[in-house]
């Protein structure tokens, strides 16, 4: 049955019709694919199964955001929780199938929550160098009467080898300075602009500056696990070029792919849901019209609830 959504909620709905019209888009592989037949594409197929039909070295990126250690329905399918152990040998079972397709100097970044972290952790360890955890405060979290909520997801970030690419300049923070010193009459260290007084920072590996997606943003589909684009354009953005091929072998509802178009990457996903295929496909269109990333303008990260537009009474928009 169709759900009853308020007037301003902008979740991206699909007809039947336009579901089966994207559902087309996403590529089918049958067998041995060349890299030209599947660059800029969505693939609708089970990625423990078509890694080995996949091109060798082609990847500059690799953002994974498998089902967590975790009981959860993903609309056909569902993940059923699993030991630690259980969970570490699924993880090796799809990384050691993903590690031929990467480049010598590409980056990897493995979502997962704290049940999931240490099994991530052990199997990267073992092929690739570990190089960050970053801590995403995603805000929202199941209420516990006896347990802390979670409200936090961990993303390990590894470099295949000693090289690859980080752009840090890309993924500077822009702060409200709360406490403008000056020296000499001088602002120190920060910069009294026509949108306020601000601090260009370095970015940690603590993000308390994006929420996950809700009905009112229009990247908003009804996918269970949807990440924000914001958290992948600084993925995107740190570590790899325009050009880069960025690839995701769990796509879900595509954000992976829409952030690498929208900042002029190359893409490839992998996603084994045909519904959530035909989202990522209707996204992947809107890209062409709208490139912009909610809580991201003119190159600048602004911190949570802050933005050009709240100097002038507006409400942000991150
Ligand atoms: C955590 S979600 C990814 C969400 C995504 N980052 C987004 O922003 O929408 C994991 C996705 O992996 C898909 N999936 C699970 N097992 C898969 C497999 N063997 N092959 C391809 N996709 C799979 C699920 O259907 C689900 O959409």
């Amino acid at each position: 049955m169709e759900k009853e959504r308020a007037p301003r909620n902008r979740t991206l709905v699909l007809s039947d019709e336009e579901c089966l019209a994207y559902g087309r888009r996403c590529l089918d592989i049958g067998g041995e694919a060349a890299l030209d037949s599947i660059l800029d594409r969505t693939i609708n197929a089970d990625t423990l199964k078509v890694l080995a039909l996949l091109p060798r070295a082609f990847v500059d990126l690799m953002v994974v955001d498998p089902p967590y250690n975790l009981d959860k329905d993903f609309n056909a399918s569902s993940f059923r929780k699993m030991s630690h152990g259980g969970y570490r040998d699924y993880v090796e079972s799809w990384f050691s199938g993903l590690l031929p397709l990467l480049k010598a100097d590409a980056s990897i970044y493995v979502c997962c929550d704290w049940r999931s972290s240490s099994a991530v952790f052990q199997v990267l360890d073992e092929h690739v160098t570990v190089r960050n955890r970053i801590s995403w405060q995603r805000e929202k979290g199941r209420g516990a009467s006896s347990n802390w909520k979670n409200c936090v997801e961990d993303i390990w970030f590894a470099t295949v080898g000693k090289e690859y690419c980080f752009n840090v300049e890309a993924v500077m923070m822009k702060r409200r300075v709360l406490a403008p010193y000056r020296e000499g009459g001088v602002p120190k260290d920060w910069v009294d602009g026509a949108d306020g007084r601000y601090r260009m920072t370095y970015p940690s590996n603590f993000w308390d500056d994006l929420s996950i997606p809700y009905w009112s943003m229009p990247e908003n589909t009804d996918h269970p696990t949807q990440k924000p684009e914001k958290l992948l354009a600084k993925l995107v953005l740190a570590s790899s070029r325009v050009g880069s091929v960025v690839f995701d072998p769990f796509l879900g509802s595509g954000t992976t792919s829409v952030v690498a178009k929208k900042l002029g990457r190359k893409y490839v996903g992998i996603e084994i849901d045909p519904l959530y295929c035909a989202w990522a496909e209707k996204r992947l269109a809107d890209a062409d019209l709208r490139k912009d990333i909610q809580g991201y303008a003119d190159g600048v990260f602004w911190e949570r609830n802050t933005s050009s537009q709240q100097k002038s009474g507006r409400k942000g928009t991150c």
